[in-house]
């Protein structure tokens, strides 16, 4: 967040006409770099290929064949290798590089995955993708070995006039290029991370920057905060495939009529490509190299409230209070940097955040269930003597370097800081000592790592200080210098922070170094994802619990690591319309345990705007509220109607949890986003492709926000077969179609689909006072003609914190559930005990059966279950309900009943 951009919102319209001037000037000069890559002109040669002998793959030597003698990017690199792997039968590897040096790749530390020179393991599996190859000119092309469609193709189209941009490879020291063809009709998603007001489909001609930059979300189509080379392709009938291109230097990516191409400024060519054939085989491939997403603790799906302008303990001890009176769910209270003291890390206020009270309020919270989460920047203050953070990590030598060695100065909050390498091990160490030594005076839950992109007030290859201080400006007031290297000013700009700037802007100098001699310059964009690893190892280690984290920045593999939001947004309807997209994205990306500020970062909400916000953010997988100090308070009890939305939304996302949670064992344990698009439930239906404002939670509940001013019903597409409202039950049967669904201001339409066996338990004011009560299974039938329907589901427990979560004899437990209906005689629910032992421990109980879609005509006749003499049965409106159950979860068991 930068001052610049508070200017910017509050001068809207200066904003409008300067960004469109700004457009147009990056429009002529982008078309004069495009052309200065294009004309470049020589193309590679395929020379000698050598087979590996398991048949797993092969190595190859190419050559430039033809020069052009254009070397306004660079000297062409020659000769480089093309090393094709099959690693996986669903993982195919084809990496490109120079043949005589190694390049800057993403470190093993960050990201392990099998090195490129290491055997490949024997053939279990037939591979299900295959790599042919073009000499001259050399490209190169992954087909699909069942149907032999073309997945990827870089070989130049032989018309040539297809695609005037479509050039052979070109590989340089800062210019790579490589181009794909595709298929006219077919659809990409992922390449993040950008604000999306086309929705969630890529769009033809675009062109997407992957660059982390501390830009704020509300503007859109701009390189934001992470750096995701991902994308998923959905072709005919849904069957999908996913490509990465595993490298972190800045890169645009190109959608064209027929291609894409990609247009990266330094690394190697490190593309792995995932065959599906669904969605979410894809992001299950995709995540099993990357990182499968961290687990979450319980405590995390519960509600989260916070704001930047919390200055003082009593201040936050009021707003819990309030929670609690309103009757509004709260599992988390929050504190931005208010509570520091100079905006120093790891350090408090002591007149507004006395230690002793400070503590006693944290302690209360823990007394009451809930959590508490702080901030932390990397920006560590530099100004003053007596800051032992600061000389620590001095001694113990961790600070990012200038390339005379001594810590490259940049400024944050706290005016003058330097930032920890977090590449190097050392400083993990320093940060878990640092994180040790506050949580003994304060045991805070998680934290939350912010500007991590790594954000700077100033530009410079080397900033010096002339000893004011100036904390809490964001005006740069260091003397820098910024000599124009060859790496904060590339011969190729990619279009960064929507600009041609230099791409040290705003942030650390490109020519800053690492501890092992890394440049900036290359591991920008991981810089995120390190602090990530480095926080996570240093909560594990103090707290001895699962960490919770909460990052701002993020690369692919991030989700193996942390949470995180969407950025710094605005109160208005679009931005809501934005955060389901943004938030889809995401778990896309293999982070699925995101949302966005709820209720707008910027500005003042009004009381329908929040209340349609809550409604929304209710359902995502991380729900918090989150605002600027620059806007009025807007916790939820402060508005009549937004009140009465969030009990309502949040009381059916705490009802969910047990639901959430299962999902959370999904996303670890297979990938699969916890919020996900329509198509990746629905593949084979296309219209799901084009949703983009809905989203489901798992593949059976669908949510289908407002997000227009006054509106009282939304359009909403609602894939085949029979859903039913989760607040009163009402159906409806969808043949693949739209409905308009009625949506007053207190309404949030929320469907679960046919054949899904739901877990629930009671709503309350906190995640942990919902585990004590007892459980509901929830039974969607399909409305149709058949006589008998089924329906099956399953639930994952453990104890929400145990740092590991697995499947474990005595920590977890793990039940299916089935069910069997015949509509005019009888049916059967049966749950199954699959693993495990701990629902059995806590004394769970099932209590409730609710079955919908049943002829209540039928009239009722016998339950059998373990002949529990205090069942009572409830049949109207097409439902069945059985209450007074008492069965242990931790059992196997069986209800039967039948009609007379
Ligand atoms: C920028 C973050 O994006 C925002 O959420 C936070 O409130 C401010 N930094 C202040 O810490």
């Amino acid at each position: 967040m930068k001052k610049r951009k508070v200017a910017m919102q509050l001068s809207w319209l200066i904003l409008c006409w300067w960004t469109c001037g700004l457009a147009l000037l990056i429009l002529s000069a982008r078309e004069h770099q495009v052309e200065g890559a294009r004309s470049h002109g020589t193309f590679y040669e395929l020379v000698v290929v050598k087979e590996y002998d398991n048949k797993r793959g092969f190595e190859a030597k190419v050559v430039v064949s033809s020069e052009s003698g254009n070397h306004s990017l660079g000297q062409d690199i020659s000769p480089l290798s093309f090393i094709v792997r099959i690693e996986k039968s669903t993982q195919l590897q084809v990496y490109i590089s120079d043949a005589a040096k190694p390049r800057w790749e993403v470190p093993q530390s960050m990201l392990p995955r099998p090195t490129i020179d290491s055997k490949l393991p024997s053939p279990t599996e037939t591979p299900l993708l295959a790599v042919t190859y073009t000499t001259k000119p050399f490209g190169f092309a992954v087909t699909r070995i069942s149907t032999g469609d073309v997945l990827f193709n870089s070989t130049p189209p032989a018309s040539g006039d297809l695609e005037p941009l479509f050039n052979p490879l070109v590989f340089k020291d800062q210019y790579i290029e490589l181009s794909t063809q595709l298929p006219k009709s077919t659809t990409l998603f992922g390449l993040g991370e950008s604000t999306r007001p086309d929705g969630l489909k890529l769009k033809k001609g675009k062109n997407y920057t992957l660059w982390t930059t501390d830009i704020a979300a509300l503007f859109a189509d701009i390189d934001l905060y992470g750096a995701w080379p991902f994308y998923i392709e959905v072709r005919d009938a849904g069957v999908s495939h996913g490509v990465l291109l595993l490298n972190s230097n800045g890169m645009e990516v190109s959608y064209g009529e027929e291609f894409l191409t990609y247009r990266v400024i330094g690394g190697v060519l490190d593309f792995y490509f995932f065959p599906g054939p669904s969605p979410l085989d894809v992001v299950d491939q995709y995540t099993q190299l990357v990182g499968r997403p961290a687990a979450q603790p319980y405590w995390a799906f519960g509600f989260h409230q916070c704001r930047w302008g919390y200055k003082n303990v009593t201040i936050v001890k009021t707003v819990v209070e309030n929670f609690k009176k309103a009757g509004i769910p709260l599992d988390t209270m929050w504190n931005d940097i208010d509570y520091s003291d100079r905006y120093l890390d790891f350090t408090h206020d002591e007149e507004r955040f006395p230690l002793k009270e400070w503590r006693a309020f944290v302690d209360e919270l823990h007394a009451n269930d809930q959590h508490y989460v702080i901030l932390v920047d990397p920006g560590i203050g530099s100004a003053y003597n007596d800051y032992k953070t600061y000389s620590r990590g001095l001694e113990q030598d961790i600070f990012l370097k200038t390339e005379n060695g001594e810590p490259y100065l940049g400024q944050v909050w706290p005016g003058p800081v330097v930032y920890p390498d977090f590449l190097n091990p050392n400083a993990t160490l320093w940060w878990t000592n640092e994180v040790q030594l506050f949580h003994d005076q304060i045991p805070f839950d998680g934290m939350w790592i912010d500007m991590n992109e790594v954000s700077n007030f100033c530009t410079g290859t080397y900033c010096t200080w002339n000893g004011t201080i100036l904390g809490g400006v964001t005006e740069c007031y260091l003397q820098c210098t910024d000599t124009h290297t060859k790496y904060d000013d590339p011969p190729f700009k990619i279009n960064h922070f929507g600009t041609l700037e230099s791409l040290g802007h705003l942030t650390a100098s490109m020519t800053a170094k690492h501890f092992d001699g890394t440049l900036e310059y290359d591991a920008h964009s991981l810089y995120g994802l390190a602090e990530s690893i480095a926080t996570k190892k240093a909560l594990t280690t103090v707290r001895k619990k699962r960490p919770f984290l909460l990052s701002r920045s993020t690369f692919v593999a991030s989700g193996a690591h942390t949470a995180h939001w969407t950025g710094d947004n605005k109160a208005t309807y679009n931005d809501i319309a934005y955060s389901i997209v943004s938030v889809m994205n995401s778990g896309m990306a293999g982070i699925p345990m995101v949302g966005a500020d709820i209720c707008g970062f910027y500005d003042m909400a009004s009381d329908d705007l929040c209340s349609r916000w809550i409604q929304t953010g209710a359902f995502h997988p991380f729900s918090r509220a989150h605002s600027s100090r620059d806007n009025a308070p807007k916790e939820f009890y402060l508005f009549k109607k937004v009140t009465a939305s969030a009990k309502k939304a949040l009381g059916l996302k705490y009802q969910l949890l047990p639901y959430y949670y299962t999902l959370n064992w999904e996303a670890h344990t297979k990938g699969y986003p916890m919020v996900r698009p329509l198509f990746m439930a629905f593949p084979t239906d296309p219209k799901t492709l084009d949703v983009s404002y809905q989203f489901l939670v798992g593949n059976h509940i669908l949510v289908s926000p407002v997000f227009t001013e006054n509106a009282t019903s939304v359009e909403a597409y609602i894939p085949k077969g029979t859903w039913y409202n989760m607040f009163d039950f009402s159906q409806i049967v969808s043949k693949g179609e739209k409905f308009t669904l009625q949506a007053p201001w207190d309404v949030i339409n929320v469907h679960v689909h046919e054949g899904a066996i739901i877990p629930m338990q009671e709503s309350a004011l906190t995640s942990a006072a919902v585990r004590k009560t007892p459980f509901t299974l929830l039974i969607p039938l399909p409305n149709s003609d058949s006589v008998s329907s089924s329906a099956s589901g399953y639930l994952f427990l453990d104890d929400g914190e145990e740092i590991d979560m697995t499947l474990s004899a005595g920590q977890s437990t793990l039940v299916t559930f089935e069910a069997l209906v015949d509509r005019r005689k009888n049916g059967t629910i049966t749950s199954h005990v699959e693993h495990g032992e701990y629902a059995m421990k806590e004394g769970w109980i099932v209590d409730r059966v609710v079955i919908l879609g049943l002829d209540s005509a039928l009239s009722f006749f016998h339950v059998n279950q373990k002949a529990n003499a205090r069942v009572k049965v409830l049949q109207n409106d097409q439902k069945l309900e059985l209450s007074g159950l008492r069965i242990p979860l931790g059992e196997d068991f069986q209800i039967d009943w039948t009609y007379e």
